[in-house]
């Protein structure tokens, strides 16, 4: 217990707002979480300096070729300097050595004329001291931090799995070798939710000393993240972290493309537009005056979207000059002509006027059609608050069936969608005999890889709070959405090479479900949230 006293006894110290959506592509920047400098103050232009300044030039050029850590004194006593980085253990040697590049840098503006120093990034820690720090175990400083959303977790289990996981990644971590103790796990919690983890100490502790401090962060769960949807312990010599996405080796996996597998001719379902699936929403707490500068913007923004969208079925554009630029983004479903993508975009820029008169900010989402605009730049961002449910009432024969094989089907398409270039991914999947579950994910083709995946993977984290045992189901987000039937309801891409089939007379229509207003037999809610998460830190 004397482990932990000292983290409980500082309470939140500090509230930072923090998004999990920054990239962590190797290119992207790191995602700085926090920095430690306790008041060790050494004289402008002294020999410390001098060391330091060569000790954190060599830790950041020797970053590529450390195996994700590496420790090294300059100077002699009594101006000796240690210093230590450690990457996360899935990041390769390129992220690697941008964050401890990026940390080096940061760190000496963060914590100017400081003798020792530690701080923290999502991809790697780094950190500096007077006082000999290899193969010590240092529990503080360091910190917490949690998502704000709750888990949904009516049997209660939650907690409990994952404290499991969590004890059993520190058994595997600490026994890991003298270059790397790390690890990490996945385990179910629903059928549509998995726990994602990760512990990792410094490879430079003994194994138990790597157990006692993972055993110690375990212990502080409870404090900060009990029902949290995700949750991280940091401390100066191991950390651990939880979500309900895949937080970990994203960049390894997921760009490979599984291509969506196509029937050998290509098949044509056409299927009426469902009102339920039309989400708009109006933003922005200012409004514009009919006959502005910014309704001008506007109107040329529309212009511009309906020239450069349908060509291929998306594009961006800003127009006009600040303070009454307008930024725009419009997408098309991808199985549409461009001339149908044209007239979408037409009557979508209509409807959103109409929708959300002299608003600055906007957006308005169909089956057909996705049309946005902002007075401030929205490009690239998530935001994958769920924003619509919609059900039908039908229930099916086998929950628990339907449930595993939706889940499975809802994992595949979530990777092939945010690792293709049109940011769309549909497919069939048996349930009984006689019914096949089918399934649509996409996302705003703006975004990237990873925050199309993590949109997707809130989405989908959704699902039993609305759809527990119905025939279907959507989630509407912002910036993503995702629709299942148990019957076909979009049309299946061709393949790039067009085939003449596709010139072929009419396709069958599919029967039944053809004008049902699903308004009438089912049901929709709105809600807003904001998904942040909140840090804590312990003081020194
Ligand atoms: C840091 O220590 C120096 C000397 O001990 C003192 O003058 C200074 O006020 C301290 N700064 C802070 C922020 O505590
Ligand atoms: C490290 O610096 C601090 C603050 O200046 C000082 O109190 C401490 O004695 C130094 N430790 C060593 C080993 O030099
Ligand atoms: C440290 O050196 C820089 C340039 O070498 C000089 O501009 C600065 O005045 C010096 N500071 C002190 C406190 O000597
Ligand atoms: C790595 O660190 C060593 C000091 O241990 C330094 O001499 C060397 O220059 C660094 N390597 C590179 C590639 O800079
Ligand atoms: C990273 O660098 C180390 C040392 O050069 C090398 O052994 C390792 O294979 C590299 N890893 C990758 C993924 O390139
Ligand atoms: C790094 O730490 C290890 C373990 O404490 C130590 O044996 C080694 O000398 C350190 N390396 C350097 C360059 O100081
Ligand atoms: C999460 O649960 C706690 C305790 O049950 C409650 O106090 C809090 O308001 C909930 N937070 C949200 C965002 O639902
Ligand atoms: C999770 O559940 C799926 C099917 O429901 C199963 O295939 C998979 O092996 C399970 N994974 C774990 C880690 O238990
Ligand atoms: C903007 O317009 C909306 C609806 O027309 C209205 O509810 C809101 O109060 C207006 N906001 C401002 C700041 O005038
Ligand atoms: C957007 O439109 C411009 C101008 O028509 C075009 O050059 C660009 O390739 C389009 N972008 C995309 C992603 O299609
Ligand atoms: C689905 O069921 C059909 C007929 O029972 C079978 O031929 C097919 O292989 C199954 N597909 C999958 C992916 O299991
Ligand atoms: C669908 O149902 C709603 C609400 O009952 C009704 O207002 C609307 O006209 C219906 N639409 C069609 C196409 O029947």
């Amino acid at each position: 217990m004397t482990i932990i006293r000292p983290f409980l006894r500082a309470t939140v110290l500090l509230l930072m707002v923090y998004f999990l959506t920054l990239g962590l592509g190797s290119d992207a920047q790191p995602t700085y979480l926090y920095h430690n400098c306790p008041n060790t103050t050494y004289t402008p232009n002294s020999t410390y300096q001098s060391n330091l300044r060569i000790l954190l030039s060599s830790l950041s050029s020797n970053a590529t070729v450390g195996n994700g850590f590496y420790n090294l004194t300059t100077g002699r006593d009594p101006n000796i300097v240690y210093g230590l980085y450690m990457c996360r253990g899935d990041v390769t040697n390129d992220t690697c050595g941008n964050c401890v590049e990026t940390a080096s840098k940061e760190i000496l503006d963060r914590c100017p004329e400081e003798k020792v120093a530690t701080t923290w990034y999502d991809e790697c820690m780094l950190r500096f001291s007077n006082q000999s720090i290899f193969s010590i175990l240092q529990e503080s400083p360091g910190l917490s931090m949690w998502n704000t959303q709750n888990v949904s977790d009516p049997s209660g289990t939650f907690n409990q799995l994952v404290a499991d996981t969590m004890n059993s990644l520190a058994t595997r971590a600490a026994s890991g070798q003298s270059r790397m103790k790390f690890a990490t796990g996945e385990a179910n919690f629903t059928g549509f939710q998995t726990l994602y983890s990760l512990v990792q100490c410094t490879p430079d502790l003994s194994a138990s000393d790597c157990n006692r401090c993972l055993r110690g962060a375990i212990d502080a769960l409870p404090s900060c993240c009990s029902g949290k949807r995700g949750g991280r312990v940091i401390r100066t010599s191991c950390n651990l972290r939880y979500e309900i996405y895949r937080f970990y080796g994203v960049e390894a996996t997921s760009p490979a493309p599984s291509p969506i597998p196509l029937p050998p001719t290509p098949v044509f379902f056409h299927i009426p537009t469902i009102p339920v699936n039309a989400l708009h929403l109006c933003f922005g707490s200012q409004n514009y005056t009919s006959g502005g500068q910014f309704e001008t913007n506007l109107k040329h923004l529309f212009n511009s979207l309906y020239t450069k969208g349908p060509p291929s079925r998306f594009n961006t554009t800003i127009s006009g000059e600040t303070p009454d630029r307008v930024y725009g983004l419009v997408q098309c479903d991808p199985t549409s002509s461009e001339e149908d993508c044209r007239s979408y975009v037409n009557a979508s820029s209509i409807e959103i006027v109409q929708k959300c008169p002299n608003r600055k900010q906007a957006v308005l989402r169909n089956d057909n059609c996705y049309l946005r605009y902002s007075d401030s730049s929205f490009f690239s961002q998530v935001d994958a608050s769920p924003r619509l449910y919609a059900w039908p009432l039908k229930n099916v024969s086998d929950p628990l069936v339907f449930s595993q094989q939706l889940g499975a089907l809802m994992d595949n398409l979530s990777t092939t969608a945010a690792s293709s270039q049109i940011k769309y991914a549909t497919g069939i999947t048996n349930f009984t005999v006689f019914e096949k579950i089918y399934g649509l994910l996409q996302c705003t083709r703006d975004l990237s890889v990873r925050d199309c995946y993590l949109c997707l993977r809130e989405i989908i984290g959704n699902i039993p709070t609305c759809c527990n045992g119905r025939a279907g189901g959507n989630v509407l987000s912002v910036s993503c959405n995702l629709r299942y039937e148990i019957y076909p309801f979009f049309e299946i891409l061709s393949p790039p090479p067009p085939s003449p089939l596709e010139a072929s007379p009419p396709p069958p229509q599919i029967e039944g479900d053809q004008n049902t207003n699903k308004t009438e037999n089912g049901k929709f809610v709105l809600w807003a949230n904001s998904d942040k998460d909140f840090i804590s830190i312990n003081g020194s």
